[in-house]
């Protein structure tokens, strides 16, 4: 089983933009978060999150076709390596998320952007932030309009949620890499 320890020594060589790690560990929390959801693995899920956008950097033209070439060298397995391929489902794969593991990867991807962003405007960071903000924002399509809205409905649908419940694990999943995120706040 991949550990985040493994994940994150992988990343190091392949990522080195500081959004991008911060994108990593956004994933990796909420990802987390999905896992005690489904009562599946944090540990594994959470390493699957961060390692998820491993050629993002070097290949962005072809984001989700070079996962493979990097991930296996590695060790991780055919099924993780199909998870982070199956993120890019419908945007630069056609591999369907169908476990979910790959349909909360899918829709935490796109929703940790909107959480990023929101937080990023408050005072007191992801600290004390309500899934009512996030929603607000959400419904807002100018704001982080680059992030999917239609991805993440979709995924919420694959996996049978509430918008509001999955936003509601992403920030607590979030929250304890907030050092990690510059997400803690600047009180004055
Ligand atoms: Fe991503």
């Amino acid at each position: 089983m991949i550990t985040l320890e493994h994940a994150k020594e992988i990343v190091a060589k392949h990522i080195t933009e500081d959004h991008l790690i911060k994108h990593c560990y956004a994933v990796c929390g909420a990802m987390q978060a999905m896992a005690l959801h489904f009562n599946e693995n944090p540990e594994e899920w959470g390493a699957i999150g961060y390692l998820h956008d491993i050629d993002f950097e070097k290949y962005p033209e072809e984001h989700c076709q070079h996962v493979e070439e990097l991930l296996a060298p590695e060790g991780i397995s055919a099924s993780d390596i199909r998870a982070i391929i199956s993120h890019g489902y419908g945007l630069t794969c056609d591999v369907k998320p169908e476990t979910n593991l790959e349909k909360s990867l899918f829709t935490v991807d796109e929703l940790t952007g909107i959480i990023m962003a929101t937080a990023l405007m408050r005072p007191t960071g992801i600290t004390d932030l309500k899934p009512k903000s996030v929603n607000k924002k959400f419904k807002d399509k100018r704001f982080a309009a680059k992030c999917d809205r239609d991805i993440i409905l979709q995924g919420c649908d694959m996996l049978g949620m509430e918008l509001s419940a999955v936003i509601s694990l992403c920030i607590d999943g979030m929250k304890q890499y907030m050092h990690e995120l510059s997400l803690e706040g600047h009180s004055a």
